[in-house]
């Protein structure tokens, strides 16, 4: 008896120490002029009540709390009570540059994020945390880029997170204008939206919901999914948004407004009170000078006339064309007078290096001082450029940890302009050949390597639609800060592609690296690419190009004299012996074999890039090799008078036209 009664003494305390304590369970802004919000990072309220999640910083977070914990359960095993949100919000993209994540609406039991990373982690998570059910958080996700590592739809969408980023469910953002028409938005188009957060407790049911800003709430919800939160939350938790910048800046995040309540429907909000997003764009031109007298007027038409004509100077310096088609494209179109900045006009000084389309040239944006490369390929013909833009649109969008991401591009008369991520550490070829000052050690290489072949899987099995790179070679892998090996240039072999008429196809890549079948018949395919690999493999593994006009006659061609080491029954002797003896026997034979492997002449005999991953990463032996019935035939029979040894070999600067010309003069009869 006593026991229960002591019992039920402690239930009472407790529950009117709980009742008394009653914390917050409803708010509501609109706007934020005089809220009391927790922010850190790049997170400010501006002057006029926005609340702005980011600015120009790259690599960096923003968050904003509701300052007190909300009680959304009265015991650590009690059900989690229903709840809902309701907040304005917009991403407003000053200049047309990449990157940015995005928004998420948060539920977490502390506002402290310092340990968080920013980019694709949306400064709520780290590589080391991100999934697990100790964090629990719940969040609500407006991502504007996709990223593979967390299997993102796209690069437009919301998505209902648990723990982690990999999203529970997730759609494409838009709203259903009536139960049967869906409308796309895009989340980064500067207009503001209205997004609806719901929870159920008891149906544990989240939907999600997002609008227009005039629009009425809809009645279809853009997500809903059957989840039951009571083991993700805790009994209080902090309210708020968390925003993250990319590599690169591309909006501004903000919320215009907010409410909020527990057991109940958020309070709607006063549209017509929310704070005004800044104006993007010129402003006007004052018309203090028109009234002044005349002699202040005739000054100032001279300084007109003046201005008129920098004005058309400058008007020419940074022409650029642009046609009708390309509206679809403008976010990725960069103005050409940033570009001209960024470079400091293209000086000398700034060429990273010459490249068979053109000079690269290294470049700092004004603005978000982000760091870039710009290719300038000259193209006079305007015939495939169209293609060629949608494709570089398209691949604008590919993100793998392996490919040098392309920003964008511009185009002037005559020439084309590529942008690129800059990547720190130079091209591979740079620390093999020619007597390297640093060359890498093995587990960089293979490193290299594996990613390498990782970037060309995605671009052959993973992405969208099936890209050939057509021209892998180690000057097109470039290693960043990391030493992580990326794949460059990816597509823009095929710019030379579109242009050519059907008969005289060009081929495009570069001696050395390209399959026989392609030499006969101009056709590039996933299977050529992995012949290209093979050589490359065989490059890093022996510190040799693929063709050394330096070398003996016999053994001019690299793969030939691999194999007949092999032959000789000791393949480890085509080690670059800048190695020494340094190097993992296994994964050098794998390396090697493989290598072979990929260069028979015959593609049916070729592995698939997904074989190839699987060799490199160990969960396939090393492959046989056939001792007879491997092949390696370098060119045809009527290319046999192609002058090798005339391929410059002391720059990286080599052309793929000289390449090209030769390789289509003798396929067309030495014309
Ligand atoms: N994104 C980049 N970051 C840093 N350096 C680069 C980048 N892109 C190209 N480069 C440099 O410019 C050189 C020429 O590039 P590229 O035109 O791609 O060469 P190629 O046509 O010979 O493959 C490269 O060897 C590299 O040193
Ligand atoms: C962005 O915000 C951070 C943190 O408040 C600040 O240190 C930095 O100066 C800001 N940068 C810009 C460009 O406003
Ligand atoms: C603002 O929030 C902080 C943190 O919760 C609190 O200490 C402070 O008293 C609040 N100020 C006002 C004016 O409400
Ligand atoms: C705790 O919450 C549940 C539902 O949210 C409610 O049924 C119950 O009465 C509450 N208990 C106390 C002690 O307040
Ligand atoms: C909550 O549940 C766990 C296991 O289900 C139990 O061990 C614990 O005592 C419970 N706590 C309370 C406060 O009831
Ligand atoms: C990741 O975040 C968690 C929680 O904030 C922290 O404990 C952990 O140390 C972080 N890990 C790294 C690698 O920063
Ligand atoms: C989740 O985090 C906890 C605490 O940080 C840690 O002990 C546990 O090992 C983590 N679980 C996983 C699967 O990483
Ligand atoms: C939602 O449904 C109600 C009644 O079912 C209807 O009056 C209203 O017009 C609908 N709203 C929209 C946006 O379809």
């Amino acid at each position: 008896m006593v026991p229960l009664k002591v019992a039920a003494l402690i239930f009472y305390i407790l529950s009117s120490f709980l009742t008394t304590s009653k914390s917050v369970d409803e708010f509501s802004y609109n706007g934020f002029r005089s809220a009391n919000l927790s922010l850190d990072g790049m997170a400010k309220i501006a002057p006029n009540g926005l609340l702005k999640l980011n600015n120009a910083t790259i690599l960096e977070k923003g968050h904003a709390f509701f300052p007190d914990p909300i009680e959304f359960k009265n015991s650590t095993n009690a059900s989690a009570s229903s709840f809902s949100a309701y907040f304005v919000f917009a991403m407003v993209s000053g200049y047309q540059e990449m990157g940015g994540q995005g928004i998420i609406f948060v539920l977490s039991p502390s506002k402290n994020f310092e340990r968080a990373n920013p980019a694709l982690y949306f400064g709520l998570f780290n590589k080391t945390n991100s999934g697990n059910s100790s964090n629990h958080i719940f969040g609500v996700e407006l991502d504007t880029i996709k990223n593979v590592e967390v299997d993102d739809i796209d690069d437009n969408h919301v998505g209902i997170d648990i723990n982690g980023l990999k999203s529970v469910s997730s759609k494409t953002s838009g709203y259903w204008d009536n139960p049967d028409l869906f409308r796309n938005l895009k989340l980064n188009s500067g207009h503001p939206m209205q997004l609806w957060v719901e929870y159920d407790g008891i149906e544990k049911q989240i939907s999600v919901t997002l609008a227009p800003l005039h629009n009425s709430k809809p009645n279809r919800t853009l997500l809903q999914i059957s989840y039951d939160l009571s083991s993700v939350l805790k009994p209080t938790m902090f309210v708020g948004f968390s925003s993250a910048t990319g590599p690169i800046q591309i909006a501004t995040h903000y919320v215009l407004g907010w409410s909020f309540k527990i057991n109940g429907m958020a309070q709607p909000l006063d549209l017509s009170r929310l704070p005004k997003l800044p104006r993007i764009g010129p402003k006007k031109i004052s018309k203090v000078l028109t009234v002044y007298v005349p002699v202040i007027t005739t000054v100032s038409v001279s300084l007109a006339i003046w201005g008129v004509v920098c004005y058309v100077n400058r008007r020419r310096k940074f022409a650029e064309v642009l046609e009708e088609w390309e509206r679809d494209y403008s976010p990725q179109r960069f103005k050409f007078k940033d570009l001209y900045k960024a470079t400091k006009g293209f000086k000398d000084k700034e060429i990273l290096g010459r490249g068979g389309f053109g000079k690269v040239y290294k470049g700092v944006m004004p603005r978000s001082k982000v760091e870039i490369a710009v290719k300038r390929v000259s193209h006079e013909s305007r015939q495939g450029m169209r293609e060629f833009v949608a494709e570089i649109a398209s691949m604008g969008r590919l993100r793998h940890r392996n490919l040098v991401p392309l920003l964008g591009y511009c185009r002037r008369k005559g020439e084309l302009l590529l942008v690129y991520e800059y990547m720190s550490n130079g091209s591979l070829d740079k620390f093999l050949h020619n007597q390297p000052k640093v060359t890498l050690n093995w587990d960089q290489r293979f490193r290299v390597i594996k990613g390498v072949a990782s970037g060309l899987l995605y671009l052959h099995e993973e992405w969208e639609q099936v890209v050939i790179h057509r021209d892998i070679k180690a000057s097109n892998v470039l290693l960043d800060g990391e030493l992580n090996g990326r794949l460059g240039d990816f597509g823009l072999a095929r710019l030379y592609d579109h242009g050519s008429d059907h008969q005289t196809t060009h081929v495009v890549g570069t001696l050395g690296y390209l399959a026989p079948e392609q030499n006969r018949t101009g056709k590039a395919t996933t299977s050529t690419d992995v012949y290209a690999f093979g050589a490359f493999l065989l490059e890093v593994a022996c510190g040799r190009r693929p063709i050394d006009p330096k070398a003996a006659p016999h053994d001019l061609i690299l793969v030939d004299q691999v194999f007949s080491y092999w032959n000789q029954g000791d393949i480890f002797q085509a080690v670059d012996p800048n190695l020494g003896n340094n190097y993992v026997i296994k994964e050098m034979e794998v390396v090697l074999k493989l290598g072979l492997l990929c260069s028979h002449s015959d593609p049916k005999f070729r592995p698939s890039m997904r074989q190839v991953m699987l060799y490199l990463e160990g969960a396939l032996a090393p492959p046989e090799l056939p001792s007879s019935g491997l092949k390696f035939e370098q060119h045809d029979e009527g290319c046999d008078d192609i002058p090798l040894w005339s391929y410059p070999s002391s720059s990286s600067a080599q052309t793929v036209f000289t390449q090209t010309s030769s390789v289509t003069n003798c396929l067309s009869g030495g014309r």
